[in-house]
């Protein structure tokens, strides 16, 4: 928490705003606006629900197909199952990690000849780990087939493509407030677009569906996905330290990339994502990506037990979609680029706040590792 969170919680109880909607509601989808320059958000309960309310509102349906990035997490995809769709698995491309502009367009033109493109409602890439996707040649390549795009931006907040934030390319964009992200509401997420339509359709989608009338009346199936008055008062005081937060993930960030200079200097390749010049990334985690063939015998897996019986928690990459058990036999395009950062990738210890004596123990057991 950056401190002033518990002032707007504190006029949330004053006021007895205790509610799915209220002044720091209304506040927080300014914030956002401001914030990401885009003209139109939705607070909402999670970052699911978002996804969820976008591609309702793009019309997907049974037996519909959404052209989906196989490397996330499953928050991404299970929407589609929610609506009846079958989603359609795409890999990565190896600078970013995110959805290959190349495989969607295979993708595409394999729907194109088979006759079904009519089927495919929706394009989703994802910002993973919160390094921007190739977004600028994805929409240009969804335009081109006249499919909308949802950009999945659960992890990127504050990111930006040649100067434009991630989620505000596509037609719709998600953001995620859950508790791990680089800022919070507890829960809590958000619906971006530049169509003022589509986002009160979604407040109203949010709110079972509500029409405007002064008794209870329905004439759409809803759900129950606003963003509480209280969780939104979390949300403006975390937007305060947004840029700050963003400079300790970027800190932290370079410091890892300094300790693995020097660790590949003594022989070894440790990759990161890759944020070119026209991109900036709030780098909400820093993962590394071990060549099974450069680095003299050691394994991902060994370095992550290494540092879990120091204590230090490090995680896999995302296991791709096209490889769980409950996404068995769907299709997936691309080679095996998102297969083989799963099989070698580690997400390390990437807190907004970690200590001095956090980073030695870090560093000491990466150098013990290593050498
Ligand atoms: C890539 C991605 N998409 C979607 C979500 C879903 O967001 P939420 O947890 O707010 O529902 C998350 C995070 O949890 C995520 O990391």
């Amino acid at each position: 928490m950056g401190g002033t969170e518990q002032n707007f919680v504190q006029e949330a109880f004053e006021e007895n705003w205790i509610a799915p909607l209220g002044p720091n509601v209304n506040g927080f989808e300014s914030d956002i606006q401001n914030f990401t320059g885009v003209t139109h958000a939705a607070a909402l309960s999670s970052g699911t629900g978002a996804i969820h309310l976008a591609l309702d509102i793009l019309g997907v349906g049974p037996k519909d197909l959404v052209l989906v990035q196989s490397f996330t997490f499953c928050a991404s995809v299970n929407p589609i199952k929610y609506l009846g769709g079958e989603p359609v698995f795409i890999d990565s491309e190896s600078e970013t990690w995110n959805m290959c502009p190349k495989a969607l367009q295979k993708a595409l033109s394999f729907f194109k000849t088979n006759g079904s493109l009519d089927r495919v409602k929706a394009i989703l890439p994802v910002h993973l780990y919160g390094m921007p996707a190739k977004i600028d040649e994805i929409c240009a390549i969804a335009a081109e087939y006249g499919i909308p795009t949802v950009e999945d931006a659960a992890e990127s907040i504050g990111s930006t493509l040649l100067g434009k934030h991630t989620g505000t390319f596509g037609d719709f964009g998600i953001y995620s407030f859950n508790g791990n992200k680089i800022i919070t509401t507890s829960s809590g997420g958000a619906l971006v677009s530049s169509s003022r339509e589509k986002i009160e359709l979604g407040r109203k989608l949010a709110t079972q569906g509500r029409d405007d009338a002064p008794h209870y009346q329905h004439s759409m199936i809803g759900y129950n996905y606003r963003m509480s008055n209280v969780c939104a008062g979390i949300g403006r005081g975390q937007m305060e330290v947004l840029n700050d937060r963003i400079t300790q993930r970027r800190e932290n960030y370079i410091r890892y990339q300094e300790i693995f200079e020097s660790i590949n200097n003594s022989g070894y390749s440790i990759a990161f994502q890759e944020e070119s010049p026209k991109a900036y990334s709030n780098r909400w985690l820093t993962a590394i990506y071990m060549d099974p063939e450069r680095n003299k015998g050691k394994t991902r897996e060994e370095l992550r037990l290494y540092l879990e019986e120091l204590n230090i928690e490090a995680r896999p990459l995302w296991k791709p979609m096209h490889l769980q058990p409950v996404y068995e036999g769907a299709l997936y395009f691309g080679t095996s680029v998102c297969e083989e950062l799963f099989k070698h990738g580690l997400c390390l210890p990437s807190g907004s706040n970690l200590s001095k004596e956090d980073w030695i123990r870090i560093e000491d057991a990466l150098w013990e590792f290593f050498t």
